[in-house]
């Protein structure tokens, strides 16, 4: 070949390189180097606001973690509440707080920063091109992920012991429904609702009422939760109560029949009486007069010393 058109031919496949590359899309975007969860924020509209209104987002200013830690000075405190990267702990192991950004409590990188420093996905076919290069990451969805801030109140442990039916495949089952993200894609909400929400807690327990040859009768079942309700120590109470009808159709008072809680390690005069999966509660009542009718409600407090008005009512039957 001639030293002329061997330039011509070098240059005419430059050039239809070039214009394969103008026309083409670009293969990937530019890899992000990931330092704070600031920068998922910009990017992940939907999962933003659903993570916002989170307990996880608000575990770090929470009022009452910051009484209850003496605005941490005790320290252990802050290692669930503000995390390093949980992906860098083995399963099991106790996670070490953080030092930077912790007003943003359990954020994005607590559950989905990689120690390589990539971001976990747990979707196959994930868009490897994407900005933050997910990487399929099958420890993300397992249950060891929350176990190891979790099972400190023994939530893993009593999932562990459920009925198969209330077990389901793990904690996401209940705790991350589907959401649609933008472009239709199929994506898993993150709010986590628990106890601060009401549908959550109707979902979790049945109640009922009636009478029998022995009087009238109240029955809880934990018909709901992959694990005890309420399932945390020491913060949550659920009371059972009733009310009698006078003869002129007005009510007395709300009495107590019973509470279900999980006191604390200091509390040596309290037992568990948290309800296991799967199982039902059930009393006899002491009505004043066997025909009398009543009410009984459940009310669900996140702190035991909440008054009664500022507890959750979570469902209340009638007593015929
Ligand atoms: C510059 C924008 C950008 C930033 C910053 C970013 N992402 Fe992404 N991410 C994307 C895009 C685009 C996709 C592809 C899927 C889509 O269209 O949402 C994606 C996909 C993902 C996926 C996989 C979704 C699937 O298909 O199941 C995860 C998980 C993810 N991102 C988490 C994060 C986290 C955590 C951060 C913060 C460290 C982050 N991303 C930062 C743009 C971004
Ligand atoms: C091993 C992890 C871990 C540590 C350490 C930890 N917590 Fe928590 N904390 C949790 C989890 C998980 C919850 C969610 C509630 C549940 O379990 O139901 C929680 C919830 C709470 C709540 C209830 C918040 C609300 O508004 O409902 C308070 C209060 C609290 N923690 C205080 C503390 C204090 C005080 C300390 C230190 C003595 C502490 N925590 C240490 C994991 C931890
Ligand atoms: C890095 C620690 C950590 C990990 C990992 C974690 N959580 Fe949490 N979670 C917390 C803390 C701390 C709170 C309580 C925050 C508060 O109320 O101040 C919480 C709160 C919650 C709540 C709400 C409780 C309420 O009071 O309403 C639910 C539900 C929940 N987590 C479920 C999960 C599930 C499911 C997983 C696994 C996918 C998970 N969490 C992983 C630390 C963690
Ligand atoms: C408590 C742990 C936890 C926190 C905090 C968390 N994620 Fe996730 N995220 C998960 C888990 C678990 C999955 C995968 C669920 C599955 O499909 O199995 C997931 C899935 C995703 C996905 C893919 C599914 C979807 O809905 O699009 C994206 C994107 C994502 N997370 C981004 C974020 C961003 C951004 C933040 C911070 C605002 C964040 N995550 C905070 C646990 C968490
Ligand atoms: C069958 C559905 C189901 C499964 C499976 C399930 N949960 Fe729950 N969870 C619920 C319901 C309903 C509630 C609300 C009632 C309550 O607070 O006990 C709840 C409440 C919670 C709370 C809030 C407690 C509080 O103090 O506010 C946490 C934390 C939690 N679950 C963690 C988990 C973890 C971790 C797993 C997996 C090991 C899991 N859940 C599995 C249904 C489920």
């Amino acid at each position: 070949m001639k030293p002329a058109a061997f330039v011509f031919l070098l240059i005419a496949s430059l050039g239809a390189f070039a214009l394969v590359r103008l026309l083409l899309p670009p293969s990937g975007h530019e890899a992000l180097q990931v330092k704070s969860s600031r920068q998922c924020l910009e990017c992940h509209a939907g999962v933003a606001s659903e993570w916002e209104a989170s307990q996880h987002r608000k575990a770090y200013e929470n009022p009452e973690v910051r009484k209850l830690s003496k605005d941490f000075q005790n320290e252990e405190c802050i290692a669930c509440h503000a995390p390093r990267p949980v992906l860098s702990f083995r399963p099991g192991e106790r996670v070490l707080a953080r030092q930077s950004e912790r007003g943003l409590g359990v954020d994005c990188l607590s559950c989905h920063l990689t120690p390589s420093g990539g971001v976990a996905s747990a979707n196959a076919a994930a868009a490897s091109d994407a900005p933050c290069r997910p990487q399929l990451t099958p420890r993300i969805s397992s249950v060891d992920l929350c176990a190891s801030c979790h099972n400190q109140h023994k939530t893993v442990e009593q999932w562990r012991a459920a009925p198969p039916e209330l077990k389901k495949t793990g904690c996401l089952d209940c705790h991350m429904p589907t959401a649609y993200r933008e472009g239709g894609r199929l994506g898993r909400a993150h709010e986590f609702h628990g106890g601060h929400n009401l549908a959550m807690l109707q979902a979790a327990v049945t109640l009922s009422a009636g009478r029998d040859d022995q009087g009238a009768w109240v029955e809880l079942i934990n018909d709901g939760c992959g694990h005890n309700f309420p399932t945390d120590e020491r913060s949550r109470a659920a009371d059972l109560q009733v009310r009698w009808q006078n003869a002129d159709g007005s009510f007395g008072g709300w009495q107590h029949i019973y509470r279900f809680r999980d006191p604390y390690r200091d509390e040596t005069d309290l037992t568990n009486t948290q309800l296991p999966a799967g199982e039902t509660y059930r009393a006899i009542l002491e009505a004043p007069t066997p025909e009398a009718a009543g009410e009984v409600r459940l009310l669900y407090r996140t702190n035991p010393f909440l008054p009664d008005d500022e507890a959750a009512e979570v469902d209340r039957v009638s007593l015929p």
